[in-house]
C-alpha cells in the first residue's frame, strides 16, 4: 500500500500525536484499552509520517485520557439532546463521530483547510455530518451550524492552547454570541506544562508551540459575565465514573501521578464551560 503523504502547516501537524495515541490505544488487548477506535488505527497506517518520534512517552495515554472524558461529556449531553448539534473546534483527524454518534445528533467539524484537505479523504459529508475549512477566528463559518439549530455542544479539545490570550478571548466572545448557552469543553494549560514545552515528551519533537498560558481557567467566568465553569479536572480527578470505568493499568497510573504530584499534571485541566 503507498501511503499517504502529509503536508501541514506546523500547528496542524499536533493533530498527528493524539491520532497515534488513540491508534496504540485501540490496538491494545481487550481489558487494557480506555478506547477503542478502528478508524483512528486505519488513519496512522495510510499516512506516511514517523509517528515513532511520539513512543515511549507520557502524552500518548494523556490524549487519550483527555478524549475520553471529552467522549463522556458528549455522551452525556446527547443522552439529555438526542438531535443536539456537535462542534468540533480544531477537529485534526478526531474520529468522536465514529466513538459516540448516536444516528440523530448533527455534527460540524471545523478545521484549517491543509487539515480539511486531509480529513477529507477519510470522511465523507453526510446529511448529518459536515466539515468546515476555516479558522475559529473567522466570522462566517458559524453560519452553518446557526443555521442547523441547537442546543450545542462544543469541543475545542488541544487546540485553544496554540493560540495567543487575545485569540482565546475573541474566539470565546464570538462563540459566546453565536451559540449563546453552549456547552463548551476545552481544556487549558497553566505554567507548569507552558514553561516546561521545550522537553514535553511529543511537543518537544514538533515545531508548534502553546501559546495561551491560563493558570486558572475561573478567569473564563471573569472574561465575560454569564460564563460558567462547569467542571474542571486535572488527570487525578476526573469524575468518578469516568475514572472507575478506565482500566486497572490506567488507575494505577493515575495514582502513581498523585503520589508524584508533577507541575505538568497539576497545571493541564480540562474543562466544561457554559458559554453566557
Ligand atoms: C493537537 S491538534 C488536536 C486535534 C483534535 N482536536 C484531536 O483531539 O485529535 C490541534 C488542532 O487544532 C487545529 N487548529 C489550530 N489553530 C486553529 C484555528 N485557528 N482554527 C481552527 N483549528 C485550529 C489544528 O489544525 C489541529 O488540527
Amino acid at each position: 500500500m503507498t501511503r499517504q503523504a502529509v503536508h501541514l502547516g506546523a500547528t496542524q501537524e499536533t493533530l498527528l500525536i493524539p491520532l497515534y495515541g488513540r491508534a496504540v490505544e485501540s490496538r491494545k488487548p481487550e481489558g487494557e484499552a480506555v478506547l477503542r477506535d478502528p478508524a483512528a488505527e486505519a488513519m496512522v497506517e495510510a499516512i506516511d509520517y514517523d509517528f515513532s518520534r511520539f513512543d515511549g512517552g507520557p502524552s500518548l495515554t494523556g490524549a487519550v485520557l483527555r478524549t475520553n472524558l471529552f467522549d463522556h461529556w458528549v455522551r452525556a449531553f446527547l443522552a439529555e439532546h438526542p438531535g443536539g448539534t456537535i462542534v468540533e473546534i480544531g477537529a485534526g483527524l478526531n474520529t468522536r463521530y465514529e466513538r459516540v454518534d448516536n444516528g440523530r445528533a448533527h455534527w460540524f467539524e471545523l478545521d484549517l483547510p491543509d487539515v480539511i484537505e486531509l480529513r477529507r479523504t477519510f470522511v465523507t459529508d453526510s446529511a448529518r455530518r459536515r466539515m468546515l475549512a476555516a479558522s475559529v477566528l473567522d466570522a462566517d463559518w458559524t453560519a452553518a451550524p446557526q443555521a442547523q439549530g441547537g442546543p450545542y455542544f462544543l469541543a475545542a479539545e488541544a487546540v485553544l492552547g496554540f493560540l495567543p490570550e487575545d485569540g482565546v478571548r475573541r474566539a470565546l466572545d464570538m462563540l459566546a454570541e453565536r451559540f449563546p448557552g453552549a456547552l463548551l469543553a476545552l481544556d487549558t494549560t497553566g505554567p507548569g506544562m507552558v514553561d516546561t514545552q521545550d522537553s514535553h515528551d511529543a511537543l518537544s519533537k514538533v515545531s508548534a508551540r502553546l501559546r495561551w498560558n491560563c493558570p486558572d481557567p475561573k478567569l473564563l467566568e471573569e472574561w465575560r459575565p454569564g460564563n460558567r465553569l462547569l467542571a474542571s479536572h486535572i488527570f487525578t480527578t476526573m469524575p468518578a465514573e469516568v475514572h472507575d470505568a478506565l482500566p486497572p493499568r490506567h488507575q494505577e497510573m493515575i495514582a502513581a501521578m498523585k503520589q508524584q504530584d508533577l507541575p505538568q499534571v497539576r497545571d493541564y485541566r480540562l474543562n466544561l464551560l457554559q458559554l453566557g
